[in-house]
């Protein structure tokens, strides 16, 4: 625990808060990582439209993990950025999608999105009780996750508002019933 942390709040609410956005920081490392994986993976019709959809994803998710560990100075902690940080910290697989096509991959990243808003939104419960701010910010971040969610899973929807791989558990279950679907 550091001396010091953001005015109005105890070091060891400080910390705590910190605590709860080095999560967010492995998580936003590891979407950003993803995404990029998915950029340079993916193949087929709809190559171009998907390609080039997702790195506008991976310049916000890479410029919230900056704020978030910003944040994780400014309340007293130091900001965990390394790979062996994201492995510590993450409780989901890593992605599990190689080479494969566009609605392949957007099935496996809408459960990534879903894994990561669900966390997110645990995250926003836990500090608004302590520190408002850092609510606020989440807040901002995950809205805009969940607009990118709904960008892939605009592709996996028909026109009666069902998507090709619902019920799907794994990545892999979702990226099949995408393929076949
Ligand atoms: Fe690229």
């Amino acid at each position: 625990m550091s001396e010091f942390t953001v005015p109005g709040l105890s070091s060891a609410d400080g910390s705590s808060v910190a605590d709860i956005l080095q999560e967010r920081l492995s998580a936003y490392n590891d979407l950003h990582l993803t995404l990029k994986h998915v950029h340079w993976n993916v193949v087929g019709p709809n190559f171009i439209g998907v390609h080039e959809m997702i790195d506008p994803q991976v310049e916000l998710v890479r410029g919230y993990a900056d704020d978030v560990a910003e944040r994780i100075a400014a309340l007293g902690n130091s900001p965990k950025g390394t790979a062996g940080a994201i492995e510590r910290d993450r409780t989901w697989d890593d992605y599990s999608v190689g080479r494969d096509d566009a609605r392949a991959h957007l099935a496996a990243l809408d459960l990534v999105y879903t894994g990561v808003i669900t966390d997110s939104r645990t995250a926003i419960d836990s500090v608004g009780k302590i520190d408002p701010i850092t609510e606020d910010m989440l807040i901002g971040q995950t809205a805009q996750l969940e607009k990118f969610q709904w960008f892939v899973r605009a592709h996996l929807e028909n026109s009666g508002g069902s998507l090709v791989h619902e019920g799907a558990s794994t990545e892999q279950d979702a990226a099949n019933e995408a393929r076949q679907n």
